[in-house]
């Protein structure tokens, strides 16, 4: 049975299709393109040369065979280790569908550290429109480095200054109201997205920090709270949920109207929308 929206709403793959595939892996962002998915989710961490790279967690300890502080380490020394092995089959046990992802440590391109300029060249490469939600993370540590250097990559490519926030294929998300100013002092065309685990009691009403377009809650906030996304939409923002991997919530932010829903399983939150 398929729930399809009275809208488009837009799948947006978490950190690459990350229940197949490794997240933050060239891989992941590959199957996440095949599986259709209409944009894609990274977090972006500065290495201790300057690099941005898609990595979610502070330490390299979960998802790669290394260990350490990634603002700690160099590009080299991430490229020296393996992100993918630690998603084997062993941990796809109970899943009712065979994975159609196979880790093969010889595909050394698929599984390593991912640079952001290397999953911009992806994305130029669809071959289709195919959008990128970039999350800032440890925005206070670097103190505007993150920004700069992701606005600097971002210019490279041409997508630093869109004609209009609707237009633009790339959004910067994150927690952190400061870096999302940051962003827009520097960028005022790119659309922003403020991330809420919670929402606090100055925001309740339905406002986000200034200039900030779109609203990012979690499925939490938006299970317990229906109501708020009502509010947010009737303040002209639009609703991006996180992360969304249940159909029953597929279905929820179907019925609230949400805009786009980022999620570890695209094709099957695709087929829910019956696309
Ligand atoms: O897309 C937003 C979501 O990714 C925020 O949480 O911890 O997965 O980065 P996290
Ligand atoms: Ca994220």
């Amino acid at each position: 049975m398929t729930h399809a929206p009275q809208h488009a709403i837009q799948v947006v793959a978490h950190r690459g299709a990350s229940e197949d595939a490794p997240e933050h892996t060239l891989a992941a962002y590959r199957k996440a393109i095949e599986d259709g998915a209409d944009a894609l989710e990274c977090d972006v961490r500065l290495t201790a040369d300057g690099h941005l790279v898609c990595v979610h967690d502070r330490r390299v300890n979960r998802t790669s065979n290394g260990r350490g502080a990634v603002s700690a380490l160099e590009l080299a020394d991430l490229a020296a280790l393996d992100f993918g092995s630690w998603k084997t089959r062993e941990a796809w046990r109970g899943r009712d569908e065979e994975p159609d992802w196979e880790h093969r440590p010889e595909d050394r391109e698929e599984t390593s550290v991912l640079t952001l300029e290397r999953l911009l060249e992806l994305v130029a490469d669809a071959g289709r429109r195919v959008e990128l939600a970039i999350e800032t993370k440890h925005p206070t540590r670097w103190a505007g480095q993150v920004e700069e250097r992701l606005l600097t990559l971002l210019k490279r490519f041409g997508l630093d200054a869109p004609a209009s926030a609707a237009e633009s294929p790339v959004r910067i998300m994150s927690f952190s109201a400061r870096s999302l100013h940051r962003v827009r002092a520097a960028a005022p065309t790119l659309p922003t997205v403020y991330l809420m685990q919670f929402v606090s009691p100055r925001l309740r009403d339905g406002r986000l920090p200034a200039g900030v377009q779109v609203a990012g809650p979690s499925i939490r906030i938006v299970r317990s709270h229906p109501a708020y996304v009502q509010r947010l939409k009737r303040s002209g923002h639009q609703v991006h949920v996180w992360t969304v991997n249940e159909p029953e919530d597929v279905d929820l932010c179907v019925e609230l109207g949400v805009d786009a829903i980022i999620t570890n399983r695209p094709r099957a939150v695709l087929r829910r929308l019956g696309r």
